[in-house]
């Protein structure tokens, strides 16, 4: 297969783990005989200080040219100015509308090689198995918004949650579909006793529920029980659906389970088109450079592109096999033991994933 990759390093740790998982790439188009083909261009801070923009034209033209997207991590303390006519974060959230990726895709699972990483108790995370589906082109994120100063000179703000019938619709549809071939059930997380873009949500998914997926367990659950279930019960949830802004925390509150952000990926896709791939964690300023960044995400989330975008499910499989053999031969970066035991870095855990890749270890 041909397949034209864009990668968009970005800031802090995000060239480092992307360096990661374009060597992974490399060595998986080698052992398939896969042409791929790498397009690095600019997002996020680094594309501020360049060109003024966090997404440039130039960026957008590769991505929707290519076939997947690769990201690394957008942001950092040197673009935080409250009053910075930009930020990096901007450049995330316009490519995702400029893709129309609409659906973002968190799975939240558990290795059994890392229960003891986790803050939770072993006997409420064991088994966790969750893939979690955000709305990402709607919601607070991309409502009305504004600041305005009133005639006493104090200023007003606003964000809105405005969703349309057919943005629920697609995301529920497209979450339904996926429990379907999974453990067939679907929650479904609002706010629909104080707001009303949540009573559409649960009005639109009761609908599609009763008349196309009555095969499938569906339940409905206020976001703040949310918050406290996916804590006590993790493993009683199989698909979660629900709107931008609920999933941007939900998800971080889940990326917990697993015991650290450094291990989960994340797919961005729409319905045709690229998708754009990522790991969940941020650009940590505090370790860029160090080269002590775990590179595991972004290594799953090159598997999550295999899969996704290009249907490459056995080159997907080789890798998630690649990663789970080093964790039980007991690598591990900084951000998966105690303070002070040792670990290896970004580098050497890539070695580790490609030894393993080559069955060489
Ligand atoms: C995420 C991030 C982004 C979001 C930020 C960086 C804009 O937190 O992908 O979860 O809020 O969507
Ligand atoms: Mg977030």
């Amino acid at each position: 297969m041909n397949a034209n990759i864009v990668l968009l390093p970005g800031d802090g740790i995000g060239p480092e783990v992307i360096r990661a998982a374009h060597r992974v790439l490399v060595a998986i188009g080698e052992k398939f005989g896969h042409a791929f083909q790498f397009n690095e261009q600019m997002i996020g801070g680094i594309a501020i200080d360049l060109f003024g923009d966090p997404l440039p034209e130039a960026t957008v033209a590769a991505c929707k040219a290519s076939d997947a997207v690769l990201l690394g991590a957008v942001g950092g303390p040197k673009w935080d100015d409250p009053n910075a006519k930009t930020r990096p974060e901007a450049g995330l959230l316009r490519i995702r509308k400029e893709l129309g990726l609409f659906a973002n895709l968190r799975p939240i699972v558990t290795f059994p090689e890392l229960l003891d990483s986790s803050p939770l108790k072993r006997s409420i995370i064991e088994g966790t198995d969750i893939l979690f589906f955000r709305e990402l082109t709607g919601g607070l994120y991309f409502g009305p918004s504004g600041c305005e100063t009133l005639p006493d000179g104090q200023q007003r703000a606003y964000s809105t949650a405005v969703y349309t019938t057919s943005e629920v619709d697609r995301i529920v549809r497209m979450a339904a579909n996926a429990a379907r071939g999974r453990r067939k059930k679907l929650t479904m997380v609002d706010k629909a006793n104080v707001l009303e873009a949540s009573r559409l949500w649960r009005r639109v998914s009761a609908k599609i529920m009763q008349e196309e997926f009555p095969d499938l367990e569906y339940e409905v659950v206020l976001v703040d029980s949310m918050a406290m279930h996916l804590l006590s019960r993790p493993t009683s949830f199989d698909v979660v659906v629900t709107s931008n802004m609920f999933g941007d925390i939900l998800t971080d509150e889940a990326s917990m389970l697993p015991g650290s952000l450094g291990m989960l990926p994340s797919a961005s896709i729409g319905s045709d088109g690229p998708g754009l791939y990522e790991p969940i964690h941020g650009s940590a300023p505090d370790i860029a450079g160090k080269g002590i960044a775990n590179p595991l995400a972004t290594i799953l989330a090159a598997a999550m592109l295999l899969r996704h975008s290009l249907h490459l499910n056995a080159e997907a499989e080789c890798i998630e096999r690649a990663v789970r053999k080093v964790l039980a031969q007991g690598h591990r970066t900084a951000d998966l033991v105690p303070r002070g035991t040792p670990s290896i870095g970004t580098d050497a855990m890539t070695d580790r994933v490609l030894d393993a890749l080559h069955g060489s270890a």
